[in-house]
């Protein structure tokens, strides 16, 4: 039975049985693409993921197409990905079924026939701008032309770029993008890192484009964060207007586009250090968290590349998660609203975000066209 079958009772069952383990009663959008993978990480050896509690694995065949298939073996359930990928089929490791990137089993070691029911379910992927995204809902809604395009991502004219890394977070994805969404934090949380203390004071706007919402933040005349001067963007004395607008779409994705100008003359004139970082939902209390920043000075300093990547990631890591992490724990899986917390005005672009990703949510779940969850 798909799960538009099932009545609002049964549903609300199901939510009630999860909310009692201690896990957040988490609803995760089906028809939408989800960033998979960078696709300099997609090889012809299998790559497991988990993605909307959905096990996945994929890998490239010898023309260069990516395949994804369910991480399951229709025999004895083993996860295709312990497996080798061989010609263009991905060879399980226990018995050598081998099935087809159409997901079709087109190979049994054991018999001349291959059995019916011998095959796996195939999900869309499509490649833009150096990602694979994968769509994770009924294949026949896959549109392309709905993938969130960044044509900043290739602008060598323009960028020096680190390369695209990818976390493992033990993180709800809500929870991250809360923390996206209201980067004030950055004053506190990052304040030997990202941080300026002149962002909190700073003028702060909330605005829709489309589907997208974007937080703006603007520190005038303030104290340079220690990212762009030790990246040799400026001097740790210098005065600057710093900037930190960041861009949502769902269901996680957000280009973030950071600078110092000289103090006085805003927005754009000066060093600036972009990013895409998109959070993709493994379960309700994990995600993965993929990032790549870029920047438009001392272009040429490879170290300084390398440097500011593992700058910025061990600020996520040492910074970001131990924070979230602790939130996610006190709340024990009950949901943000059920606590009542109290409401600053920081908060406005995260709140924006959740009630869009709700609508988003109930509209889907309202439309009958979930697709079957196979377990
Ligand atoms: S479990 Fe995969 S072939 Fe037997
Ligand atoms: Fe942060």
């Amino acid at each position: 039975m798909s799960i538009a079958q099932k009545s609002p009772i049964q549903r609300e069952v199901v939510r009630s049985d999860l909310k009692e383990s201690g896990q957040p009663n988490t609803r995760f959008l089906q028809n939408i693409w989800y960033f998979a993978a960078w696709s300099a990480d997609v090889l012809q050896e299998p790559l497991a993921r988990l993605i909307i509690e959905q096990p996945v694995v994929l890998f490239r065949t010898r023309e260069g197409d990516v395949a994804a298939l369910r991480n399951v073996c229709p025999h004895r359930f083993t996860p295709l990905s312990m497996g080798k990928v061989v010609g263009d089929t991905i060879e399980c490791l226990y018995h050598g079924l081998r099935f087809a990137p159409s997901g079709q089993c087109v190979h049994n070691p054991h018999s001349e026939t291959i059995p019916k029911a011998a095959c796996v379910r195939r999900y869309p992927v499509a490649e833009r701008d150096g990602i694979v995204w994968i769509w994770m809902g009924a294949a026949e809604l896959a549109d392309e032309s709905t993938i969130v395009r960044y044509p900043e991502l290739n602008q060598p004219d323009l960028f020096t770029y680190t390369c695209g890394q990818t976390m493992e977070m033990p993180l709800s994805y809500e929870l991250m993008t809360d923390n996206l969404m209201d980067l004030s934090h950055v004053a506190f949380t990052h304040k030997t890192t990202l941080g300026s203390e002149g962002l909190v004071p700073g003028q702060t706007e909330v605005r829709e484009e489309g589907d997208s919402i974007w937080c703006l933040r603007m520190a005038p005349n303030t104290k340079p964060a220690p990212s762009f001067s030790m990246s040799g963007a400026c001097s740790e004395d210098d005065l600057v207007d710093y900037w930190l607008d960041i861009c949502w779409d769902a269901p996680a994705n957000f280009y973030l586009t950071s600078g110092h100008a000289p103090a006085g003359q805003g927005r754009y004139h000066g060093a600036q250090i972009d990013s895409l970082q998109v959070l993709t939902p493994s379960s309700a209390t994990q995600c993965y968290y993929f990032f790549i920043h870029f920047r438009n000075y001392r272009r040429d300093d490879d170290a300084m590349t390398q440097e500011l990547a593992k700058f910025i990631r061990q600020a996520f890591a040492t910074e970001d998660e131990p924070m979230i992490a602790s939130v996610q724990k006190h709340m024990g899986g009950r949901a943000l609203e059920e606590m009542k917390p109290v409401l600053l005005t920081c908060d406005a672009g995260a709140m924006r975000v959740r009630r869009a990703r709700e609508r988003l949510l109930d509209l889907e779940a309202n439309s009958g066209v979930l697709t079957e969850r196979r377990e």
